[in-house]
């Protein structure tokens, strides 16, 4: 059976340990696995701009062995003169994976559900399981187990960021604390999904318009931009909405002591993270983007042997 990764709970709480596991052996030794070598070429398609997730993709598959092929916005009939399912069928018998960033979550399902071949959602609207697999293993490296460590989301508590923190926050058995205004606040069915997995793994799940109660003796305290892509044309009023929940040194004085900070990047010092926090002492932030790059390695060669499509002796 060919797997995915589209959503952060398509990895059982085991799959994500495993592939942890993997990204930390593989930065250890970075060319040593090498799946995609031939080479194989992995697509990588962009519906938004990007430059973490295009850069460690593409230095990942090379690094992988592989050939990436990126294609960039408007690049391709992706979307408006062909349909999802015809692309997948054409794709999956000349490349080994294809990585892709949109809008629709179901754009994705539909690309998972005709593809022979492994899609990772590289951002959707929906989440950015990509970047928590990067962030939890920042997260293991400074501060070791995951189970059981709080970790305070504040800010834009709708977006795909807000949503990924829940999820693979509570299925690597974490205390995720979600805080923003009231009506940007994670959906019900996201809430639903994340308190059954924290019920699978020991995490809980606190969804609060309170800033302070999420972020009392916090060891991860994270942000993201108010402003996500698609969402310009609210730029102004979301500037307004957002205000109590910075990640300033104020808030950071309510974490506990030795918290770290992350921000998947892009940031913008001044609106959702003060400079002297994502450039002080607890951020870790460069950290988080470099382990994009080992985080995907892992995960792709990790579902190329589940998918049948590599030797596990490649992964060894
Ligand atoms: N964090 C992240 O996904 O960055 P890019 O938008 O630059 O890829
Ligand atoms: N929430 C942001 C994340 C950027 C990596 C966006 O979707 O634009």
């Amino acid at each position: 059976m060919t797997r995915h990764l589209l959503a952060d709970l398509d990895l059982s709480p085991e799959e994500l340990d495993r592939v942890l596991t993997l990204a930390a052996a593989m930065k250890a030794a970075p060319y040593a696995v090498r799946p995609l070598a031939g080479p194989q070429t992995a697509a990588v398609f962009f519906d938004k701009t990007s430059t973490r997730t295009r850069v460690s993709f593409a230095a990942g598959i090379s690094a992988l062995g592989g050939a990436p092929l990126i294609v960039n916005p408007g690049e391709s009939q992706l979307g408006h003169k062909e349909s999802i399912a015809d692309t997948a069928n054409v794709l999956d018998r000349m490349v080994s994976l294809i990585v892709w960033r949109t809008y629709a979550q179901s754009g994705l399902e539909e690309m998972a559900e005709h593809s022979r071949v492994p899609v990772i959602n590289a951002l959707s609207d929906d989440y950015h399981p990509c970047q928590l697999l990067a962030d939890l293993l920042t997260v293991r490296e400074h501060l070791g187990e995951l189970t059981g460590r709080s970790l305070a989301y504040l800010g834009d508590a709708a977006n795909n960021m807000a949503n990924s923190y829940l999820l693979a926050g509570v299925n690597a058995g974490m205390d995720v604390r979600i805080a923003g205004p009231q009506d940007h606040l994670p959906e019900e069915r996201i809430v639903a999904a994340a308190q059954e997995r924290a019920g699978l793994t020991g995490g809980s799940v606190t969804i609060t318009t309170e800033a302070a109660l999420a972020l009392e003796g916090a060891d991860v305290v994270a942000t993201d931009t108010w402003v996500s892509m698609g969402q310009e044309d609210e730029k102004e009023q979301r500037m307004r909405l957002f205000g109590d929940y910075r990640v300033d040194a104020a808030a950071m004085a309510r974490a506990a002591e030795g918290a770290i900070v992350l921000h998947c990047l892009p940031a913008y010092r001044g609106v959702e993270i003060g400079a002297e926090v994502i450039d002080g002492p607890q951020s870790v932030v460069w950290d988080e983007a470099e382990n994009r790059l080992h985080a995907q390695k892992a995960l792709m060669a990790w579902l190329l042997v589940e998918s049948g499509l590599a030797d596990d002796a490649t992964v060894a």
